[in-house]
């Protein structure tokens, strides 16, 4: 069945690295207040299946599947740990990305995904535009909303992509930090396209901006931590950031986020932290 499209919310819950906890710190966020989560069909750093518990108890709760935003991801074998492969890895890969595909509704337990993200690009373009075709394809069956990409950093190469494929990326979730000039020519072709730009790692590489005095005195100033102060810096400038956190007062925290307005200069303020 065709779904109406959801929108993205402003904030992401992320599911990676919390293993035996996952179900729990996934319904607690939900509880919290996050409305979207970001996970993956990657047993060696998600538990896909234990985001599927979590929603089932969320259920039970009265919290209905059709009020979540749900992206999940194709992790290539590269990026797998061969002894946990979630699909046939003697497949091609269309048949590897459908498995994965339906190993992702079967955990998470849904007839349709929000947003089916590429991990990664593939090591040559001919072989992401063929994990692209079938990307496409299930799209086109209405079970897959919307369809990204991960860790591609050369604005060459996403562009190439977009202006090759028909169901075009709207989603590109990358790592936010220094080494890449924080995506910037990236950002602005998102901003173009109406892309929507995800950052991961969006704290823990950014201690220096964090704790520099400049954000500091502009957290004091309007009664936030640094952390929060830049979840909002980035969810103002049209980012969607993702948090992982463990701790129910940093959800809370990171939640708040969307209740507050940040000045102009402010924005211009951090905007130059960005270096
Ligand atoms: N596409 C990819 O390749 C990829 C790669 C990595 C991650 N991701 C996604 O992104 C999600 C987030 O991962 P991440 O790498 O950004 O890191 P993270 O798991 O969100 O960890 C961030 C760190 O920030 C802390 N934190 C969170 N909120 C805070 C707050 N308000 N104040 C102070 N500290 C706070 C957390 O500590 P506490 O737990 O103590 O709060 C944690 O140490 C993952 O779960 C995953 O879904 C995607």
């Amino acid at each position: 069945m065709i779904q109406p499209k959801s929108t993205i919310p402003n904030l992401l819950y992320g599911t990676a690295w919390k293993k035996e906890r996952t179900d729990t710190l996934v319904e607690q966020a939900i509880q919290i207040g996050f409305r979207g989560i970001d996970t993956a069909c990657q047993p060696k750093h998600y538990d896909e299946k234990r985001v599927g518990v979590a929603l089932a108890r969320l259920k039970e709760q009265g919290i209905d599947r059709s009020s979540l935003y749900l992206q999940t991801k194709f992790t290539p074998l590269s990026g797998q740990d061969p002894s946990s492969v979630p699909y046939d890895k003697k497949a091609v890969l269309s048949v590897q990305i459908e498995q994965s595909f339906n190993a992702s509704l079967n955990n998470l337990h849904t007839d349709y995904l929000d947003a089916l993200l590429l991990h990664s690009p593939l090591p040559t373009f001919e072989l992401t535009l063929d994990a692209w075709h079938e990307m496409e394809r299930l799209h086109n069956t209405g079970n897959v909303q919307r369809l990204g990409i991960s860790n591609c950093y050369d604005l060459a190469l996403f562009e190439k992509l977009f202006n090759t494929v028909s169901a075009k990326p709207t989603i590109l979730q990358n790592r936010f930090y220094k080494d890449t000039h924080y995506d910037k020519p990236l950002r602005q072709f998102c901003i173009e396209q109406g892309v929507t730009y995800q950052s991961f790692w969006t704290l823990t590489a950014n201690p220096h901006i964090l704790s520099s005095t400049v954000m500091k005195s502009l957290a004091d100033d309007v009664k936030k931590t640094p952390a929060q102060l830049f979840f909002r810096f980035l969810i103002q400038s049209g980012i969607t950031p993702l948090t992982g956190t463990c701790s129910t007062s940093h959800m809370k925290q990171d939640l708040d986020t969307v209740n507050f307005q940040l000045s102009d200069k402010t924005m211009k303020t951090i905007r130059h932290l960005l270096i």
